[in-house]
């Protein structure tokens, strides 16, 4: 036998028996999303090198190191997405839906990212992705977050902080900067590798480090609250007066700077600590400048994007996903002789708006309940050839203490609703 292949490594499988949270978790997100007037986009899963290089940015760690890139037949440089919002952009613009309008969009798929894997993190994960084109107001940004806010309500979650801040204009982030490297500079003995190699690239995550031995640095070093333009500074605290006004809690982090270059004014972050060192479970922000930047004319934006991933595992933490992909009733044979009358048995239960699994296959009726067990099911439906001389099924407990009643087919549907409805 030949050695049998493995996923690549950091790209999961996602098995029948963890579906049911995947699937949960979509069909909340978009009753969810349609309630709130967005529609759904779907762009490729390949895009030119260059589109992520002009829009996250050439110096972020997901552009330098993280990007699964390679060269085409053709000799052109491909991409596959890291993120989405990129692509959403381009898409937009691409099919002129951004000029002089207004779209609330999202997007559900995998992204892919050379990261060290770990729990929370891997190669390809999936964001469910949320995008407000061509609205300029902190309105909206409220909108996001209240949308986001109510995701979690209708999960069940609890337990997720919301961490906000805002990063001014372009001109304001270059000025901030240069005060930064100045300062770290000026410090430069205490700072550590990592820091020493973001200096001059992107002083701005060196306040992101994580290592405690830069928490002194960092805490001296000058705030970008201090320096907001007057007009970032007016729609920051709108949106945090919005925000207070709907009652959802926030904490204002200074620190708080994203890993892609392309935000402007209001970025924020859900996070949890249940979910060990990755613990954003949803991020985004305003992104004023990217439509420009990517060719189109300038439009104002703002979205978020969930990571699927965590946000499952935080609910298999709690316990707060449901399973609705198991099978009510299994249909067992007795003997292979009633293999048709089970096959059509079990339409019917289908048509009764049951939903049904019957066995296939042949094997022994001990074997069948095994697998009926297995299934989730709560009834099994029996049949055999004394079943079908009498016009009766025989319907088995396969939850509670086993009990087994005969009952004849043409009241079978009203048997099983009273039974069920008894749990
Ligand atoms: P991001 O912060 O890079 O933002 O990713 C958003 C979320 O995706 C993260 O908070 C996390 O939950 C999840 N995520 C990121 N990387 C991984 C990974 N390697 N493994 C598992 N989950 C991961 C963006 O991507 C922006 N496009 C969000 C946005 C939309 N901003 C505006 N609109």
């Amino acid at each position: 036998m030949s050695k049998a292949i493995q996923a690549v490594r950091g790209m999961n499988d996602v098995l029948p028996d963890s579906i049911g949270h995947w699937q949960h978790v979509e069909r909340i997100a978009r009753d969810l999303l349609h309630a709130y007037g967005y529609r759904e986009i779907r762009f490729p899963l390949l895009e030119k090198t260059e589109l992520y290089a002009r829009s996250i940015g050439e110096l972020t760690d997901i552009v330098e190191k993280e990007m699964y890139t390679f060269e085409d037949r053709n000799g052109d440089s491909l991409t596959l997405r890291p993120e989405g919002t990129a692509g959403c952009v381009r898409a937009g613009i691409e099919h002129g839906l951004l000029h002089n309008q207004q779209q609330r969009l999202w997007y559900l798929g995998p992204m892919f990212r050379h990261e060290r894997p770990q729990k929370g993190r891997y190669r390809q994960f999936h964001q469910f992705g949320v995008e407000a084109l061509g609205i300029p107001g902190p309105d909206v940004d409220a909108e996001l977050v209240l949308l986001s806010a109510r995701w979690w309500r209708a999960l069940n979650l609890d337990g997720l902080t919301l961490e906000i801040n805002s990063l001014g204009t372009p001109s304001v982030r270059a000025a901030y900067r240069e005060n930064l490297v100045a300062y770290f500079e000026s410090r430069r003995g205490e700072l550590d590798e990592d820091s020493l190699r973001r200096l001059h690239r992107n002083p701005m995550r060196v306040l992101d480090s994580k290592n405690p031995a830069m928490q002194d640095v960092v805490s001296g070093a000058p705030s970008l609250a201090d320096a907001l333009d007057n007009e970032s500074r007016a729609h920051f605290d709108q949106l945090l007066e919005l925000l207070a006004g709907a009652n959802v809690s926030f904490v204002v982090n200074p620190r708080l700077v994203r890993g892609l270059d392309y935000y402007t004014r209001t970025v924020f972050e859900w996070t949890t600590d249940r979910l060990g060192a990755q613990s954003t479970v949803c991020a985004g922000g305003r992104y004023d400048g990217l439509v420009e930047q990517l060719g189109g004319r300038p439009t104002p934006a703002a979205g978020f994007a969930i990571g699927l991933e965590r946000l499952i595992e935080l609910l298999a933490i709690q316990g707060a996903a449901s399973q609705p992909h198991q099978p009510e009733l299994f249909v067992a044979v007795a003997q292979p002789t009633a293999q048709a009358a089970a096959l059509q048995l079990a339409e019917r239960m289908r048509d009764a708006g049951w939903r049904v699994t019957c066995h296939c296959g042949g094997s022994s009726l001990k074997s069948q309940l095994k697998q009926a067990d297995r299934s989730g099911a709560r009834l099994a439906l029996l049949l055999g050839e004394d079943e079908l001389a009498r016009g009766q099924v025989q319907v088995k407990d396969l939850r509670g203490a086993g009990e087994q009643w005969s009952v004849a087919a043409g009241e079978l549907d009203g048997f099983l609703r009273e039974r069920l409805e008894q749990r």
